[in-house]
């Protein structure tokens, strides 16, 4: 009777997951500088990908819990004072209700919500769609490779099959990256989006979507390389205690331990 149970438990688990599998995406792993305990964002990575965010997908897509002033942030893209004014003033604007009306965005602003084409609000979304398990569905790929948000969003952005069908009167992309295979974002990327500035890599369409992903990890954790940092020291403290307690103690029983011999 148990025997039966298990085996069925177990057939259904591994048909359970194995659904499970089939509705989720493909997504593969790429690296990015802000993997592993020492990694750190590439200040002009994400200067690119704020470039994109700006000329691509801020048509469709807000920003809407990400204050402008930090773009300003030393573990960010890191621009100056005066870029960020120019850069928000440039860009945007908000609505005032002091004066009624519409004027240049500032610094204490956020980037605006963007709500007209349905598209979700990106703040969040790099940490939103982390949950990703790998192909195997282990749940460990996350924690030894890194894959997660940014991984999907480039996935997303390079997925598309060139495939379209209606439905409901709504265009629809086959992409393999997005669970279900079908999406209702045109493709937005296709290379040389975007002009890079001197120096910078070609901006084809793999290096175009990895730039912005980077940039939309930053959106979601801006504090990640101060919370590694702790972490780490976190670690090496609680070494070092360990390594004091164990002479402590070994001190403490010395004479007793040795008593008879
Ligand atoms: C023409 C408008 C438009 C543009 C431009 C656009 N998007 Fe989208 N995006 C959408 C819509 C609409 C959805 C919702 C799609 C759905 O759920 O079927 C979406 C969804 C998404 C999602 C969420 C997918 C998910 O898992 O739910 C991500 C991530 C995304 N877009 C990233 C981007 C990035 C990055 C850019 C710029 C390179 C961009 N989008 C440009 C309209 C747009």
């Amino acid at each position: 009777m148990f025997k039966k149970l298990a085996a069925s438990a177990l057939v259904a688990t591994l048909v359970g997951t194995g659904a499970y599998a089939a509705e989720e995406g493909h997504v593969t792993d790429y690296d990015f500088s802000f993997e592993g305990p020492f990694g750190s964002y590439d200040q002009a990575q994400l200067q690119r990908g704020l470039q994109v965010y700006t000329q691509v997908c801020s048509a469709c897509h807000g920003l809407r819990y990400v204050p402008l002033r930090s773009l300003g942030d030393e573990s960010g893209p890191g621009y100056s004072d005066a870029e960020v004014r120019a850069y928000a003033e440039g860009n945007f604007e908000v609505f005032d209700e002091e004066i009624d009306d519409y004027r240049p965005a500032r610094p204490t602003d956020t980037f605006p919500a963007n709500e007209a084409a349905g598209a979700p609000d990106l703040s969040l979304m790099a940490k939103a769609r982390a949950g990703f398990h790998g192909p195997y569905g282990t749940g460990l790929n996350q924690f030894f490779k890194g894959m997660g948000g940014p991984e999907y969003i480039v996935s997303l952005l390079t997925g598309y099959t060139g495939e379209e069908r209606q439905q409901a009167g709504t265009i629809l992309y086959e992409n393999e990256a997005f669970p279900g295979g079908w999406i209702s974002m045109a493709p937005p990327l296709y290379g040389e989006d975007v002009e890079y500035a001197e120096g910078q890599p070609e901006p084809t369409l793999e290096q175009e979507a990895k730039d912005v992903a980077a940039f939309l990890m930053w959106t979601a954790e801006p504090k990640m390389m101060a919370r590694k940092q702790a972490g780490l020291t976190g670690v090496l403290f609680l070494i070092g205690l360990s390594v004091l307690l164990y002479l402590t103690n070994k001190r403490i029983w010395k004479p007793i331990k040795h008593k008879h011999s």
